[in-house]
């Protein structure tokens, strides 16, 4: 791979340790996936922060490194509310250590802004990506977002990479960043009316059939939201490894002339399969907000609580700044006895681990919570979800 002379400079250790091994990290990718060059980063998102994820030898790791970022980084949802974490039944030996992971990003430069939705709470001149940048983000929803829906260019960076990114404030020239693996590879057909979380439902069962695939959607006279792209993206990466997809007349197009290697035809009956095959009964707990909530959704949350009481734990996660930014909402959420919580989520939080079966509206969360915090899933829709919360439906 080329190198620049201030690049070869950093390789050979000539500004410090840190950089060097950052160096060293970028170029072996770049080796390996034949990138030619590195290339600048708008910004960076980190995964590799719940201690439940990276445990001590991962602490050590970050802990032992020096220096300052050099663009703007932040971090993927930690394993607790960093403020509330004993609300949400975290112990007090794990936030010790996951203050620690905070602190040692801190010390490098990084935000502490921990959520899957950069894209929610940098806005306008503050954005953190826009239509053709580079970046370097981790987190598997975001990544999606971010090529899919925003246009950005980014593979889905581990947490040394993505750091070392951020130090380097460089990446390595390879996959999502080439138009040549910008093609659609499966174009999927939907002849179904889409609303809510069936766009996670949608994206669960075409992420397990394209695998890493790129799929191209023509939808039935749909213009889905932002959020709806969102929770499509989020499921489609959970149940496959999909990291960009495109929407007829939704998403920015694919680079050039392409050809389906694949077409996929999907109606109103293989979706009412997913909630058929992941029933709400016997849900001891709801967890919405995967990916964190925007602030149209709490809203939609807020008005559907109003004035009643939830009989069961319900979660909704969201960015910090998202929910500094609607305190009413939140207050009106929280009356109900649901809780609002901030920079973490159901699947990366310990706490969730006491629960055997819980609901959700995310297609992702669906795919994640039995693996990754061994608590059974059922899907539903926000209202449905809602109602089992306030105990009007098993
Ligand atoms: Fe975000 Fe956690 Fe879901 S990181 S996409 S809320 S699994």
């Amino acid at each position: 791979m080329y190198l620049s002379r201030e690049e070869e400079s950093i390789y050979q250790g000539e500004r410090g340790e840190t950089l060097r091994r950052m160096m060293e990290i970028l170029v072996a990718l770049g080796d390996i996936y034949g990138a030619e060059k590195l290339v600048p980063v708008r910004s960076v998102q980190i995964a590799g922060v719940s201690y439940k994820n990276i445990g001590e030898a991962g602490l050590e790791w970050i802990s032992d490194l020096q220096g300052q970022v050099v663009v703007p980084s932040i971090l993927n949802p930690a394993g607790m509310d960093l403020c509330r974490w004993k609300e949400m039944g975290v112990e007090e030996e794990f936030a010790l250590k996951q203050q620690q992971t905070i602190e040692a990003y801190r010390r490098l430069g990084v935000t502490i802004d921990c959520t899957c939705t950069p894209y929610q709470i940098y806005q306008g001149p503050t954005s953190l990506a826009g239509r053709g940048d580079h970046l370097a983000w981790s987190e598997s929803s975001a990544v999606s977002y971010a090529n899919s829906v925003i246009g950005a260019r980014t593979n889905r960076e581990g947490g040394p990479s993505a750091l070392a990114a951020a130090l380097v404030g460089k990446t390595a020239l390879y996959g999502y960043h080439l138009d040549e693996n910008r093609l659609p590879s499966h174009l999927v057909e939907v002849e179904a009316d889409l609303r809510g979380s069936d766009y996670g439902a949608l994206g669960f069962l075409v992420g397990r059939s394209v695998k890493d695939g790129v799929p191209f959607f023509r939808l039935k006279n749909q213009q889905p939201s932002g959020d709806e792209l969102k929770a499509l993206g989020a499921a489609m990466a959970a149940s496959g490894s999909v990291a960009l997809y495109y929407v007829e007349n939704a998403t920015p197009e694919p680079p050039a002339a392409w050809q389906p290697k694949e077409t996929i035809r999907l109606g109103r009956k293989e979706i009412d399969e997913v909630y058929a095959k992941y029933p709400v009964a016997g849900a001891d707990a709801v967890a919405l907000g995967c990916p964190h909530c925007s602030g149209q959704e709490l809203e939609k949350i807020a008005g559907l609580l109003q004035g009643k009481k939830v009989q069961k734990e319900l979660w909704i996660c969201t960015a910090r700044k998202i929910a500094e930014a609607h305190p009413h909402l939140v207050a009106t959420i929280e009356e109900s006895g649901a809780r609002v919580f901030c920079d973490t989520c159901m699947v990366v939080s310990p706490a969730t681990e006491r629960f055997s079966r819980m609901m959700t509206s995310s297609g992702k969360a669906l795919a994640y919570l039995p693996g990754l915090a061994g608590v059974q899933a059922g899907l539903g829709s926000l209202e449905e979800c809602i109602d089992v919360a306030l105990g009007r439906r098993q």
